[in-house]
């Protein structure tokens, strides 16, 4: 078992990964890296943007010790560092978008008849293989917003299913997503839309997609 106390483990990662520290040097040599050519400006998607130098030196730097032992420190330093930003209890790092939607959304609910009321165009909906269905056995509500941008509380409290009748799939859970297509979901929709939830019987759960959550706070981080 790793010694937590060994002077020689690496315990900087996490700083140069947060902090966009860029003392490392680049790669002496030109490389995709550091010449990311015109890529790092195409914002079709994030599989087409290119990664930095300074996040490939983060990634050099990181720690490689035992994360289900829960001792490595550039995780548990990631993961501590995020739960205070968004003001949770904890964070779990997962490695992909797709599995933190949808490891988040089967913890959310128990099991069917449940349903998940969503944006039409949301990544749960449109881009994760009916995984809703398949993993959590939910029926899927998609709905595209009225307003042609955002979904509204309106919007939700036209298409939730309220009704415990043994003939519906009762919505259990709400799937924000922000930013959606480049647009923001504003915080006071948010803000409506949750307090509305919460007030229900059950509560109905939140869950947001903040794959892109960044982008839409920028003045709050
Ligand atoms: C909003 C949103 N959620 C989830 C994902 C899935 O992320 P990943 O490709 O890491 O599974 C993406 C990917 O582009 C995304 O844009």
């Amino acid at each position: 078992m790793a010694d937590l106390k060994d002077p020689h483990r690496n315990t900087n990662g996490i700083n140069g990964h947060l902090s966009n520290d860029h003392t490392t040097p680049p790669p002496s040599s030109p490389n995709a890296w550091s010449t990311p050519g015109s890529a790092a400006f195409d914002f079709r998607s994030d599989t087409v943007t290119t990664p930095t130098a300074s996040m490939l030196a983060a990634t050099q730097n990181c720690t490689l010790l035992d994360d289900v032992f829960r001792e490595d420190p550039t995780t548990l330093s990631l993961e501590s560092h995020i739960a205070s930003l968004t003001g949770k209890d904890a964070a779990l790092f997962v490695i992909s978008g797709t599995l933190g939607n949808q490891l988040s959304v089967r913890t959310h609910l128990g099991g069917p008849p449940h349903s998940i009321l969503a944006d039409a165009r949301s990544h749960v909906i449109a881009w994760e293989a009916g995984g809703i269905a398949t993993l959590s056995g939910a029926m899927p509500i998609p709905v595209t917003p009225s307003n042609n941008h955002h979904l509204t509380l309106t919007d939700i409290r036209t298409h939730a299913i309220l009704d415990t009748d043994n003939h519906f799939a009762p919505t259990r859970l709400l799937s924000l997503e922000n930013t959606l297509g480049g647009t923001i979901l504003p915080l006071s929709d948010c803000r409506s839309i949750a307090t509305w939830a919460r007030k229900q019987d059950p509560p109905i759960k939140l869950h947001l997609d903040g794959a892109r959550l960044w982008e839409a706070c920028d003045d709050v981080f």
